[in-house]
């Protein structure tokens, strides 16, 4: 499965914003990569306060990415080239702009249209303090008080991210029906699944209780019992969406953002009447450490194995640091907020290990993600202008933690300088790309034989075309420290190679070498590298 993060992907129309005209340009890259599917994130209408996860409505598409119709055709061109598609939905919160919300704030306090959203009353004399002490995950307070319409300072709303995504009252069977009835508009028009946005947020605790001083410090909270996330009434409401899945044929696909790392609790999401397959954030907060990555996955795939889901696999996305740069720093696990200053990676070390990386996830049982621009190779933008950071992390932190944006700079097609192809020549992407980029183009790479993408496009064809990584078998084999040796069936072996020594793989006779990302002497392979081996007849 491969994320198209639609503003940054490739621009059609030429206004510097990826499009769905260019994701339908470059559909024969996405089919030649070997890939079997894209998740495309929101293109609803949306002012973009959170890049488009503040939906102002779920059944059209935001005139700067397209229309209906090109959404629709854009699904059928994906269908005849073997590629199925799943969309983003945002069901935790609307953006400000939704019709709803502003029937809510028309309607005031007690209104049907209110009980659509978390509204309460503030505490304190006059109702001037929150309703709680909830912090928003973009920073700050995760309230906002409202005006009245008599003019008056009145309730307070929620919202868990930006003030401009107030969340929604997943407890109102009219929040509920809408929903479904959103899962079918898109259903019906075409699309294989969703890509669930906070799945394992939509339930808020009675009476909106206070996180104790312990947790808001940063103390994990027992399960199931923080007051938003990961609450034990989720899981109905993914059942109702799964029974609406289930109404279409051709196998339609619910994958979860589910923000718990731990795997026992996640397959808690997994269950054949609920969603079928959830990102695999323990795997992607990994450092680069052979016990690490051995106890992830052991995990991973005993939990899966259990609840009958298949394990999957992700080191990138949307929402964090570019793996090639996070790989070459001095701490190699994934941080959630970056504060300013410099960061210190090297790229070169970065790089191997993404491409050691890379073939240590595709020889995994079960789905692979990956996130556009990996294949490419690309780094983290840390250079990008204060000006042009557009991350609502960066304002909400008092412009102290620079957010997410140097992982979504717009991709490099071809050509030696920007827009690289991402746009039409006289175009200006959102982001500007850095001029270095010209060595990192899908063009330049496509004709290097040593390159990232003709790993990926190696590995990816022989991910489809062995038979034993169409399996779940796995075993492990005996290896030295830091260094991962498994088996998938009686003919294929993975080697990975975490330290900083030369390994000498053990392989039976008649062994040879199917890929490998770096150049390998006999069966040694150098630090900071993988390769898989063909053994037996
Ligand atoms: C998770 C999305 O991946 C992220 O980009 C977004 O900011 C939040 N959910 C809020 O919708």
């Amino acid at each position: 499965m491969y994320q198209v993060y639609i503003r940054s992907f490739a621009d059609g129309d030429g206004d510097g914003i990826g499009d769905i005209a260019g994701i339908r340009a470059r559909l024969p890259y996405l089919r030649d990569l070997g890939i079997d599917a894209i998740w495309i994130t929101p293109w609803y209408p949306s002012p973009m306060a959170d890049g488009g996860y503040d939906v102002a409505d779920y059944r059209a598409v935001d005139p700067r990415f397209g229309t209906l119709e090109d959404a629709d055709a854009l699904v059928r061109q994906a269908h005849a080239l073997g590629l199925r598609v799943l969309i983003d939905i945002v069901p935790n919160h609307t953006s400000d702009r939704h019709p709803w919300f502003l029937a809510a704030l028309a309607g005031g306090p007690g209104s049907p249209a209110r009980e659509r959203y978390v509204f309460a009353d503030g505490r304190g004399p006059g109702g001037d303090e929150p309703p709680n002490n909830w912090p928003s995950v973009f920073g700050g307070p995760a309230w906002v008080r409202v005006t009245e319409p008599d003019g008056r300072p009145g309730q307070w709303y929620l919202h868990v991210f930006a003030p401009e995504q107030p969340d929604l009252k997943w407890a109102n069977p009219e929040v509920r029906a809408e929903f479904e009835a959103i899962f079918a508009f898109w259903l019906d028009r075409g699309v294989d699944g969703f890509r669930i946005d906070v799945a394992h947020a939509l339930v808020k605790a009675e009476g909106l209780p206070d996180i104790p001083d312990e947790h808001l410090a940063g103390a994990p909270f027992p399960p199931g019992e923080h007051p938003h996330w990961d609450r034990p009434g989720v899981h109905e409401i993914h059942r109702s969406w799964r029974r609406v899945a289930d109404r279409y044929d051709g196998g339609r696909i619910l994958l979860g953002e589910v923000g718990v790392d731990d795997p026992q609790r996640l397959v808690e999401y997994l269950r054949p009447d609920a969603l079928h397959a959830a990102f695999n954030f323990g795997f992607m907060a990994s450092p680069w450490s052979a016990a690490a990555f051995r106890t992830v996955i052991d995990a991973t795939l005993e939990a899966h194995r259990e609840v009958g889901a298949p394990s999957s696999w992700v080191l990138s996305n949307h929402d964090a640091m570019r793996h090639v740069t996070r790989f070459g720093r001095p701490s190699t696990e994934r941080r959630h907020s970056e504060p300013m200053g410099p960061v210190e990676s090297d790229l070169e070390l970065g790089t191997r290990r993404a491409r050691a990386a890379i073939l240590l996830m595709l020889a995994l049982p079960g789905c692979a993600y990956l996130y556009q621009g990996e294949e490419l190779g690309l780094p983290e933008v840390l250079d990008l202008p204060p000006e042009v950071l557009d991350d609502p992390i960066w304002a909400r932190s008092g412009r102290t933690v620079r957010g997410r944006d140097g992982c979504r700079v717009p991709l490099p097609w071809a050509g030696e300088a920007p827009p690289f192809e991402f746009g039409p020549e006289s175009s200006r992407p959102w982001l500007p790309q850095p001029a270095a980029w010209r060595n990192l183009t899908a063009e330049h790479q496509a004709a290097e034989p040593g390159s990232m993408l003709s790993l990926y496009r190696a590995a990816l064809r022989l991910r489809r075309e062995h038979p034993d990584l169409g399996t779940d078998a796995f075993r492990w084999l005996p290896s030295p420290e830091e260094t991962l040796v498994f088996e998938r069936g009686a003919g294929l072996r993975c080697a990975v190679n975490l330290s900083s020594r030369p390994m000498a793989v053990s392989l039976p006779p008649g062994a040879s070498v199917l890929v490998s990302s770096e150049a390998l002497d006999g069966a040694v392979l150098p630090p900071d590298a993988a390769a898989w081996f063909v053994v037996g007849s």
